[in-house]
């Protein structure tokens, strides 16, 4: 799947798969400006880091076309880059969003003609970083597919799938590799509380690519792992610091202790795109807290009593000894990542 993300040259507008309302309903959502791409990226109408990568890109051209329009006589250039601090500050934990909007601004920076003359250019890149996410995750994938036993069963947390990026997907991608090796896979997708990205996008993609799937409430993982149901685990990341510990959806980290504690692997999958070098260490990550109501409601009922808080952090940080490997799109990194990553970084910028 690989038009849930699209952009309308004619009309103006990022077309965007509303990930809220699947498996029960495909349809989409038109971003025609900042203020649209910023709730959508909040609000998860899209989700995933590579995916708001993308997205953010996009709505840096929306920032460009609204600047254009605007004739009160302002700055252009002031005016777009406090458009792209907006995009940029939708979420906090993944770095792609801010990867991908600082990749336009630099374009942008460079660029020595007027807004108008700008916009071509914009979209150009735009394009390009859309279309390299899914090369990247292909690239990914094939480097990932060696570490899935052949008649094995998957364990993966939320959904870092085709719906999560441009398309193919980073954990789901690995399994899709796998798969196209000829290996049987079965995959365990955990649920996924409060979102359900598991239940409802990573159920719903693999069933589409008629991948076998079946979905574990969160707190089974343990039972599981101990009946020997599970034989890897792989999951993606929204930020990597520079030593390899790795920020995904809340839970992971219980998921990688129990997959240590079984001696079962545990990798992540990501492009050199989530890891973020300016971050020494896990302890420098932003993790997301996220509206009440995700917890303490389930379809517009409480599961709660009032006036009863509850903990929403989106994302835990697993420390880096925990994780067997990092695939990318340079091959999978072992231990000591931060030097293996280091190694990646140089491999890449030499191409
Ligand atoms: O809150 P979400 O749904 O954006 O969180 C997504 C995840 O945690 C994914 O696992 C991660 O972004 C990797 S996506 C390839």
């Amino acid at each position: 799947m690989e038009d849930h993300i699209q952009f309308d040259i004619a009309e103006h507008a990022l077309l965007l798969l509303d990930q809220r309302l699947l498996p029960n309903r495909e349809s989409h959502v038109a971003c025609r400006n900042v203020g649209d791409i910023v709730t959508a990226l909040k609000t998860m109408v899209v989700r995933g880091a590579p995916a708001i990568g993308v997205t953010a890109a996009w709505g840096c051209v929306l920032a460009l076309q609204d600047v254009l329009t605007r004739k009160d006589g302002t700055d252009w250039r002031a005016a777009f880059n406090t458009e792209l601090d907006r995009i940029a500050g939708a979420r906090p934990t993944a770095v792609n969003l801010r990867w991908a909007v600082e990749r336009m601004r630099a374009v942008a920076q460079t660029f020595q003609g007027s807004a108008a003359e700008l916009l071509p250019r914009l979209e150009k890149e735009a394009r390009t970083i859309h279309q390299e996410d899914i090369a990247i995750c292909k690239a990914l994938g094939r480097a990932g597919a060696d570490c899935i036993p052949d008649n094995s069963t998957v364990l993966t947390h939320c959904n870092a799938g085709a719906l999560a990026t441009a398309g193919y997907g980073t954990a789901l991608g690995v399994i899709r590799a796998a798969r196209e090796q000829g290996k049987k896979v079965r995959v365990i997708a955990d649920e996924t509380r409060p979102f359900l990205q598991g239940a409802r996008l990573t159920a719903w993609e693999l069933k589409e690519d008629g991948i076998e799937v079946t979905v574990a409430c969160d707190n089974a993982c343990a039972l599981l792992m101990q009946k020997g149901m599970v034989d890897c685990v792989v999951v993606g990341a929204d930020r990597i610091a520079a030593n390899g510990d790795s920020a995904n959806k809340i839970g992971t980290f219980g998921v990688a202790i129990l997959a240590q504690h079984f001696g079962i692997p545990f990798y992540i999958a990501a492009p050199l795109s989530t890891i973020d070098l300016a971050t020494p260490t896990g302890a420098g990550i932003p993790i997301e807290e996220r509206p009440y109501d995700e917890v303490a409601t389930l379809n517009n009922l409480r599961i709660c009593p009032e006036d009863v808080p509850a903990y929403n952090f989106a994302f835990d940080v697993t420390p880096a000894h925990l994780i067997t490997g990092i695939i990318t799109e340079q091959g999978v990194l072992r231990q000591p990542y931060k030097e293996s990553i280091a190694t990646a970084f140089a491999k890449a910028s030499s191409r």
